[in-house]
């Protein structure tokens, strides 16, 4: 039987719970099966709340075991209680304790959701409605309380016993001499989704930090035995973001310990519960042997992240889900600007550009757009996404642009100030801008609440005799599921006017267009704008740094991009240039193989890629990324519909073996340039592994005689693991010989290590090879498959589904009815970790007809299974509406 689809939610229908939770004591009597729960409540009626309205708590899948009102046990006939809801027919009209048993089983929730084991460790994720399954509560993010909480577990099965706040007492329970208890206190009123413990027998490794007004904080990161050696990274990335967020956004840490956590299972990234942050261990865990740049650059963002939440989360939160963005797109904003001064800001902001094309692009224009603040949901669960996340760190950046630096600065000392201790929204957020700005803000707003990427289209027209050049602008978003049309919005676009001396060019007057210093800003429908005082034909820069998330249509000769790619003085553009001839050659070369016809790659692509890669001047880590091809995904993207992902695999190829061979010399002249002497993970030194691993990627997709050969001695000879899963791609993704002994040195190597074991798997499942997919079938079986732990799961079939786009998307549906299988299979336990895997299929509708049928038809199987779980059932109606 079909399951119903839950009722949507909607922002419209907002209105404050009737009562609030001023303070929770929680008991915590931890057991790995049955687990009792005892929460004592203090709560209060509001004052706009008639005596006698009934309170109704949620729950989740809970079991009653006692119930008290301010003491004592109150009749049947005064409560309703299902494991979902618990309801107090006619509480008390003053303050009063409500006291509440439940029974849990860590040990049986495969959600992980709520309070679970993982590796034997009890650990909690309650964002965003994980608290209902320990105890009955408003459980929504607009009640803030103070938390107690005590937890109890045999001292063998768990040494460790942490939760949110300050530790208050520990010690040995009287009578029972196997089990011991710890008291924590959080001072810091916050909702439920940030309440947090840890329970288990974990090793730790500590440091401090010492708060700008003098606090000493003690910093611990727990992690399992054995493991203490891979927390340095972490453990310094966390200080570094601690000082940063002082010294840039005037925010400083609160409680007296910040405690982390990493378990190794998790459906997300991870948690910034007050005080006691649990990661993912993906995003803790690092050393030479086993994480790669990547890793390394990940953990120093996550950590940063989480630690950020502090203050843009914690101390000031969301009043309901809508405002996800609030705290989210501002905590990505803070977490990019902080790897940006500790790294190369143009590398770094080419790389999330890439990663919000790559990820939010696609969402934005497919079934599941949604406005970056989203009116309704069925499942909360289903939004954090890479438009609340990515696309909402964009519209901070805007904002940022628009207000100016010093503007920013005293808009969020304002946000701090104004709301701390609040469940808040994005109004109020902008309010503050608009305020210390002077700015009227409101037609700004419109990128909260609606959904899809802008296409702005410049033609531009240079008048030699009157030394004017005029541009003809337009914006429009294509029409997507219930939003039929769109308004204009405010678009900064950052521009610059190129000589031909490589040089930005003077102008003396623009109309047509508000300008503030190098920004352009655009607001509506169509707009023509008129530079005069322009002395010659300039090649135009539009969209430097990528000043807005839009995409941006300016006709452009080969010969012009050519041009910027050397000269532009906006790294990123110098980058977006070389990117977009690249596109254009790719895009010919896909209509070549779709036709049959013989691949040639253009000459000036050629040329493009030969300069960057001689050029000694520019920094490394922006030579690899310069020099990377636009992904499969992202051709497919700009191709839009009947996309047939053979021919781009066949496109790109050839384009990469075409460069490999004409720039064999540099490339190995590139190659005998690696580095050797002690590893840095810092990222100069990660920037020079890049550009080595990228020229070695040509380098093996060139006709070198001795290709294969040199490949496979990198791979024996790596001292680090970024190296070493270079040379592995190569040799399994190129089918070259060697690539199955390597495979299996590669497990053999690090057959412990189940974060290097989730690359071993990584490596197979994206293969661009026909014999991919029985590899991954059988990769499902094997020993070291485990279909409960996220990460592996997300290592193989989200891999193949989103990594290899080829393979994915065979002409005869055999990759999606695979996907489609494990989707079924996760849904009943793992909910959440189902859905995200359903997304995968988002853009079905671009493919061409064959394999769209077959697409449509994995989703209809889905669509028609029983009892699929509301978070799969949300994803796969939205995908087929
Ligand atoms: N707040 C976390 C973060 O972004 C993410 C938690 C998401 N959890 C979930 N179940 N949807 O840092
Ligand atoms: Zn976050």
């Amino acid at each position: 039987m079909r399951s119903d689809t839950a009722p949507a939610i909607r922002l419209e229908d907002y209105s404050p719970a009737p009562y609030t939770i001023e303070a929770v004591a929680l008991d915590m009597q931890l057991a790995p099966k049955a687990t009792q729960v005892h929460a004592r409540l203090t709560i209060r009626r509001l004052t706009d709340t008639l005596p006698g309205t009934p309170l109704v708590l949620d729950g989740g899948g809970l079991e009653l075991t006692s119930l008290s009102v301010n003491g004592v046990a109150i009749p049947v006939e005064s409560y309703t209680v299902t494991p979902d809801k618990l309801e107090l027919l006619s509480p008390p009209s003053e303050p009063f304790e409500l006291e509440i048993g439940t029974r849990i089983d860590p040990d049986a929730n495969t959600q992980l959701e709520g309070l679970y084991r993982s590796s034997g460790t009890y650990c909690t994720q309650c964002e965003a409605e994980g608290f209902r399954r320990i105890t009955y509560f408003l459980d929504r993010p607009d009640v803030l309380a103070v938390y107690t909480t005590r937890i109890e577990a045999r001292k063998s099965e768990a040494p460790i016993l942490l939760g949110n706040g300050n530790p208050v007492e520990s010690g040995p329970v009287p009578d029972k001499p196997e089990r011991h208890f710890a008291i924590w206190h959080d001072p810091h009123p916050k909702p439920s989704y940030l309440f947090a413990m840890v329970a288990g027998d974990l090793a730790h490794v500590a440091d401090s930090f010492t708060t700008r007004s003098g606090r000493n904080v003690d910093l611990k990161i727990y992690v399992e035995h054995g493991r203490e050696d891979k927390c340095d990274w972490a453990m310094d990335s966390l200080k570094r973001s601690m000082r940063w967020d002082e010294e840039v956004f005037g925010c400083e840490y609160d409680l007296d310990v910040f405690n982390i956590v990493a378990v190794s299972d998790f459906n997300m990234g991870a948690m910034e519960n007050k005080g006691l942050n649990i990661f993912n261990d993906k995003y803790v865990l690092a050393d030479q042997d086993t994480a790669t740049d990547q890793d390394y650059a990940n953990i120093e963002a996550v950590i940063a992240h989480e630690y950020f939440h502090n203050w843009t989360g914690n101390r000031i939160t969301c009043r309901d889900w809508f405002q996800l963005c609030l705290k989210e797109g501002l905590t990505v904003f803070r977490d990019q600007e902080f790897s940006s001064d500790m790294r190369s800001r143009a590398v770094k902001r080419i790389s999330d550009v890439r990663l919000l094309k790559s990820h939010q692009f696609p969402e934005d224009a497919g079934p599941l757009a949604h406005p970056v603040r989203p009116r309704k949901y069925t499942e909360i669960n289903n939004f954090y996404t890479a438009t609340v996340y990515e696309k909402g760190a964009e519209v901070v950046r805007m904002l940022k642009t628009l207000v100016g630096a010093d503007g920013f600065k005293a808009g969020t000392d304002l946000y701090f100030q104004r709301h701390d201790g609040e469940a808040t929204t994005i109004e109020a957020f902008l309010a503050c801008f608009a305020e210390v700005s002077g700015q009227d803000l409101s037609h700004f707003a419109l990128w909260y609440e609606q959904a899809g990427t802008p296409l702005v289209e410049v033609e531009s027209s240079y008048d030699a005799t009157a030394q004017s050049l005029t541009l003809q602008i337009s914006q429009e978003i294509a029409p997507l599921p219930g939003q039929a049309d769109s308004k204009p919005a405010v678009i900064p676009i950052r521009f610059g006017l190129i000589g031909s001396d490589g040089a930005d060019m003077s102008f003396d007057k623009v109309e047509g267009a508000e300008v503030r210093q190098d920004c352009l800003i655009l607001s509506q429908r169509r707009q023509t704008v008129r530079f005069s005082g322009v002395s010659e034909r300039p090649a135009l820069s539009l969209l430097r740094g990528f000043s807005a998330p839009v995409k941006l249509h300016a006709p452009e000769k080969d010969q012009d991009l050519a041009f910027r790619a050397a000269h532009d003085s906006d790294p990123f553009n110098r980058w977006q240039a070389s990117q977009t001839l690249a596109t254009q050659s790719l895009l010919r070369l896909v209509r070549a193989a779709e036709a049959g016809e013989e691949l040639v790659a253009d000459s000036v692509v050629l040329d493009v890629f030969g300069s960057i890669l001689s050029d000694g001047s520019l920094d490394p880590a922006f030579r690899a990324l310069s020099l990377q091809l636009p992904g499969e995904a992202d051709l497919a993207r700009e191709i839009g519909k009947n996309v047939d992902p053979t021919a781009v695999l066949k496109a790109r190829d050839a384009l990469r073996a075409a460069l490999g061979s004409t720039h064999m010399d540099l490339l190995r002249a590139a190659l005998s340039q690696r580095e050797s002497g002690p590893f840095d993970p810092g990222a100069e030194a990660a920037g020079k592994r890049a550009l080595a691993n990228q020229a070695l990627a040509y380098f093996a997709a060139s006709d070198a005689s001795d290709a294969a050969l040199i490949v496979n001695d990198l791979f024996d000879r790596a001292d680090n693991m970024t190296d070493r899963l270079a040379a592995l791609t190569l040799l399994v993704h190129g089918d070259l010989p060697g690539a199955q002994a390597a495979l299996e040195a590669f497990r053999n190597r690090h057959e412990t290590s189940s974060l290097a074991l989730d690359k071993w798997f990584m490596v197979q499942a994206t293969a661009p090879l026909s014999s991919t997919l029985e590899t991954v079938r059988d990769l499902a079986g094997h020993r070291l498959f485990d279909e409960n732990n996220p990460n592996r799961v997300r290592s193989l079939v989200h891999a193949f589904a989103t990594g290899n786009p080829s393979q994915f998307g065979r002409p005869d549906g055999a990759g999606f009815s695979f996907v489609a299988d494990h989707v079924l299979a996760l849904d009943a336990r793992n909910p959440q970790v189902a859905a995200r895997l359903l997304t995968c299929f988002r853009s079905w509708r671009a493919y061409e007809a064959q394999r769209s049928s077959h697409a449509e038809a994995a989703l209809q199987r889905i669509s028609e299974a029983e009892n699929l779980s509301r978070d799969s059932r949300d994803i796969v109606d939205r995908c087929l509406q």
